[in-house]
């Protein structure tokens, strides 16, 4: 079991090392691939730090290479890199497909630098293909206890005391170029328990950064409990209609993301107070509910005195008494024991 694990660590590591090489060293990669990261404004530093790559569009070169080098198929199809069709009145006819065909390469690592698996994307908009397309789940790749980035991220969590948690790969990246290195992404999957526990080792404190739309907000608010649940302090801040936080690393300098990161980071009450509030102004119902879904959030902090202070910033920032949150608090205890 163990020498099958490794026998799947060395096929990625191998298949990283492939698909860069196909960036940098051939016509087609440098043309397709290399360009379509310097069109993103990846500089080769970047693109070599983060060990980016392209897999050609060819049905099968990849896989091919890889056989060639002794690779045994049996990995490459436990990894995901290669999608094997098997013809059951046949098994000698079974094909073998590049599952990444076409697609610029983003190695994703562990904690320690190993390569678990892919995400690949598409180089045009096409709106009938999925944009990513990631390895599958495997016996080296548990998506929900990885975060993207987190090996060149855990240093600078540390050091700063603080996580910017984002959607994608190319925030993390971007976040990076710009000198912001305290950045991870849960990259396609929602927020896991374990994700955030990854975190927590390193620093009691995460900032959301979501894109700007509708799916953006969601998957922040879904968060939320769940960071809160680990005793950890969370900030939430969003971005203007139409840009994440690749865009916007892109379009401003670092004294400019700092700044804005800096008067837009929201503690969570004020955040969905003052989303919540904006629909709800008028309207005493909508009103309790917003009141009943902070009051929730903050039920979720295992820590009493912790509780006490956000049920006290809520008082004030709703206009309700503290005794009334309290109850409301005490009821959702009661319901959850
Ligand atoms: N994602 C995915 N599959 C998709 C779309 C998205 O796995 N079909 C994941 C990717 O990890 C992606 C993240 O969700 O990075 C955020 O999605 P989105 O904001 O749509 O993509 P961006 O990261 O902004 O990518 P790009 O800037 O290249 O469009
Ligand atoms: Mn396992
Ligand atoms: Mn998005
Ligand atoms: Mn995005
Ligand atoms: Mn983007």
């Amino acid at each position: 079991q163990a020498n099958e694990r490794e026998s799947m660590y060395l096929v990625s590591e191998y298949a990283q090392k492939y698909f860069s090489d196909i960036l940098w060293n051939t016509e087609l990669g440098k043309a397709i691939g290399l360009s379509y990261f310097k069109e993103r404004g990846f500089t080769e530093e970047t693109i070599k730090k983060f060990a980016l790559g392209y897999c050609l569009d060819n049905w099968d070169s990849f896989t091919n290479a890889a056989l060639e080098k002794g690779y045994q198929i049996k990995y490459l199809s436990d990894t995901g890199l290669t999608i094997v069709k098997e013809d059951a009145a046949n098994p000698a006819n079974s094909k073998k497909f590049d599952r990444f065909k076409a697609r610029v390469m983003f190695p994703i690592q562990s904690l320690s630098g190993r390569v678990l698996g892919f995400g690949g994307r598409i180089l045009t908009n096409d709106k009938k293909a999925a944009k990513y397309l990631n390895s599958p789940e495997s016996d080296i790749y548990h998506k929900s206890k990885v975060l993207y980035g987190i090996y060149h991220a855990k240093q600078a969590i540390a050091k700063e005391d603080n996580c910017y948690l984002v959607e994608g790969y190319t925030d993390v990246i971007q976040f990076h170029q710009r000198g912001i290195e305290n950045v991870v992404a849960s990259s396609g999957t929602a927020l896991t328990p374990e994700q955030i526990r990854l975190v927590n080792r390193l620093t009691k404190n995460i900032t959301v950064l979501f894109d700007g739309d509708a799916a953006g907000l969601r998957a922040s608010l879904r968060g939320i409990d769940l960071i809160l649940e680990q005793g950890m302090n969370v900030k939430i801040c969003s971005f203007p209609e139409g840009e994440d936080p690749d865009s916007f690393a892109r379009a401003n300098n670092l004294e400019e993301v700092l700044e804005y990161l800096k008067t837009n980071s929201k503690d969570f009450i004020q955040f969905k107070a003052s989303l919540l509030i904006k629909e709800a102004e008028s309207d005493p119902v909508k009103r309790a509910d917003t009141v009943r879904d902070i009051v929730n959030s903050i039920s979720k902090i295992p820590d009493r005195i912790q509780k006490e202070i956000y049920i006290q910033e809520c008082a004030q920032i709703m206009n309700i008494s503290e005794s009334v949150l309290f109850n409301t608090l005490a009821q959702i205890d009661k319901k959850e024991v």
